[in-house]
């Protein structure tokens, strides 16, 4: 009864900002609706549990997700773009979309398992990869901004806390994006 009272008080108080629970911070995502998620995001920032893959991580300027679908259907694709060193590296998955996961169609990504976790960020999206058999996990976050409110980083930091993983890597919002791939060099690059 006490603790009723005192939920009951602090959300009448609104100075009242107790962290919200791990469970909380961490609900995956029940669908994602695929009209919003086509298009390019930005990486902003991510966290991997094994350090020598975040360390690797740190190296790139910029990264990108686009995410495209010809079909009404849950079978997309999306390409992604690094840019390390001065170069960009482009790479392309095709995908199964099933309510708020998905999995990878094709062999060498098998053994990942993907889900979007809930984020109070209007326009992010929030990427959580399994691989390993949980040994190793990523949780990237996406926007369609360069960078995120300082309350969206904090509760970014907090989800990647949850999972007792390493401080994120933030990208530099000033470090260029790769440009768009034309749909005649992602041909050359499929047929390489
Ligand atoms: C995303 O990919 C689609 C399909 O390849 C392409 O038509 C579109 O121009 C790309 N959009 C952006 C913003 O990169
Ligand atoms: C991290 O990944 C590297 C390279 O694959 C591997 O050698 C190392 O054992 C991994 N570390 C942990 C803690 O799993
Ligand atoms: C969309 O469908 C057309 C025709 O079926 C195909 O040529 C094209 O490669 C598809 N694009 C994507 C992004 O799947
Ligand atoms: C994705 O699926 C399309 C159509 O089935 C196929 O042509 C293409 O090679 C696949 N791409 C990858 C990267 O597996
Ligand atoms: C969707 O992907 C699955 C797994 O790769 C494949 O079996 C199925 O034929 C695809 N459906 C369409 C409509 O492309
Ligand atoms: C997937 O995991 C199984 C069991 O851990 C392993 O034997 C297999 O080599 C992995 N496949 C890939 C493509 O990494």
């Amino acid at each position: 009864m006490f603790s009723v009272a005192l939920a009951l008080l602090c959300l009448a108080s609104v100075s009242c900002s107790a962290p919200l629970p791990c469970e909380e911070l961490l609900r995956p995502l029940d669908r994602v609706d695929l009209h919003g998620l086509v298009g390019r995001w930005a990486l902003v920032a991510g966290s991997l549990s094994n350090l020598t893959y975040l360390d690797r991580f740190k190296q790139r300027d910029s990264a990108t997700i686009n995410f495209s679908s010809n079909t009404s259907d849950a079978n997309i694709s999306y390409t992604s773009s690094i840019r390390l060193h001065e170069r960009c590296l482009y790479k392309s998955y095709n995908i199964s979309l099933q309510g708020g996961s998905f999995t990878f169609d094709g062999t060498d990504r098998s053994n990942l398992s993907a889900s979007y976790v809930h984020t109070s960020c209007p326009d992010c999206l929030l990427m959580r990869m399994i691989a390993e058999s949980g040994r190793r996990q990523h949780l990237y976050l996406f926007s369609r901004r360069r960078e995120v409110e300082q309350k969206e980083m904090e509760e970014y930091k907090a989800q990647v806390a949850c999972l007792n993983m390493p401080p994120p890597a933030v990208m530099d919002p000033a470090k260029e994006l790769c440009p768009e791939e034309t749909a005649e060099e992602q041909k050359d690059r499929a047929t390489l």
